[in-house]
């Protein structure tokens, strides 16, 4: 049932090309230079009617939904806000029926994130669910359901959920753009084509999973270290920090590269691990200077960047993991890999039952 795998967390991480082709198998042109999601009913007229997004989940889909509002917003131009489901529901949220609420969530079955999309539409708001299971509640009560196919997850961390989520959001946003007219058809195609050669560029990554391995068992050791990175970057150090708390115990944070030196860096002591992801290039140089700062202090830094990059950053940080290259927009598919593999381990390193941690449920149906 493991299909070869110790767990079925590393099963998982492994399946993520084909939920990446699954979700969006049918879902682009022939030609590719088009997105097309004939299952919505959200009419064009209502595109063009949209106001303002809200993007509601919890947990790992509240991450996916931090990268969901950088790429609607620099897709769509259209503000977008991010709310943890617990907290949108009892914040007497501003919705209109201009608002489009986007509900993510794997299971479908989570309360708070349930309790929220009736909560958007008592308010007139059309919902879209993104999820992983049709049947499920959240798929059924939403006015639109986009689907990831990423199959069964069974492991309690999600690994493959999480990322055909960033693909349901790359199709979405493309879909809104091509409506609005925010993006030209040559601007999609390359996205489009960028999207296409993410499934080979994770797999490629995966025939060398085990080169993390090392460093998960130094890291194994510690009890405390940190996350930076800006942007997207940052989406995902969040995404990478709960990963690592949840299967491994180890307390982690994830900050804001440039928002450490407003009180966190006084956490930061000799010896302590810090991963830098810095592939976002348009703010490198300025993750380069927060490195330092760390550096300074005595951390042992460890980063997360693209081949053509490791060399320059090697004068700043102790080591360097590389991931291929795709577009600033697409980035969270890829360099998610390495932290999800890196959490695998360093859960292993220290003998806990990886999918299955302490405390928690795959599916959460209380308040
Ligand atoms: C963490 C994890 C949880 C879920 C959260 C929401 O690895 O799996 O944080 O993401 O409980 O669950 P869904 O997506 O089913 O609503």
């Amino acid at each position: 049932e493991k299909g070869g795998f110790d767990h079925f967390m590393l099963k998982e991480i492994h399946e993520q090309p084909k939920a990446y082709r699954d979700t969006m198998l049918g879902r682009m042109d022939e030609s590719g230079r088009k997105v097309v999601l004939p299952e919505l009913k959200l009419t064009q007229e209502q595109i063009k009617n949209i106001r303002n997004v809200q993007i509601v989940a919890c947990g790992t889909a509240y991450h996916a939904g931090l990268v969901g509002r950088s790429v609607i917003e620099e897709m769509v131009r259209i503000p977008v806000e991010n709310d943890v489901a617990s907290e949108y529901r009892y914040r007497s949220p501003i919705v209109t029926p201009e608002t489009l609420v986007i509900v993510v969530s794997q299971s479908g079955e989570t309360a708070d994130t349930l309790a929220a999309l009736r909560e958007a539409q008592s308010h007139g708001a059309h919902v879209l669910a993104i999820t992983n299971v049709v049947g499920s509640s959240i798929a059924r009560e939403a006015n639109d359901v986009l689907g990831t196919l990423a199959g069964p997850e069974i492991a309690v961390a999600s690994t493959k959920a999480y990322t055909s989520q960033l693909i349901a959001f790359y199709l979405f946003g493309l879909y809104l753009a091509q409506v609005r007219g925010t993006m030209t058809e040559d601007a999609v195609a390359e996205v489009i084509a960028a999207m296409e050669a993410l499934p080979e560029q994770v797999e490629s990554m995966l025939t060398n999973a085990e080169s993390i391995k090392g460093y998960a068992e130094q890291i194994a050791e510690h009890e405390n270290l940190f996350f930076i990175g800006r942007g997207q970057d940052y989406a995902v150090a969040q995404e990478g920090s709960l990963k690592l708390k949840e299967i491994s115990y180890i307390h982690s944070e994830a900050y804001a590269a440039g928002e450490l030196k407003h009180g966190t860096l006084a956490l930061i002591e000799e010896g302590i691990p810090v991963i830098a992801l810095a592939t976002q290039e348009a703010v490198l140089e300025k993750t380069v200077s927060n490195i330092k700062e760390v550096k300074a202090r005595g951390a042992e830094v460890m980063a997360i960047t693209y081949e053509e990059h490791v060399a320059g950053l090697l004068k700043s940080v102790d080591q360097a993991f590389a991931i291929p290259k795709t577009l600033p927009i697409l980035t969270a598919a890829v360099s998610v890999v390495p932290l999800q593999l890196l959490a695998y381990y360093a859960s292993l390193a220290r003998g806990n039952d990886v999918d299955k941690p302490r405390n928690l449920a795959k599916s959460v149906t209380v308040e």
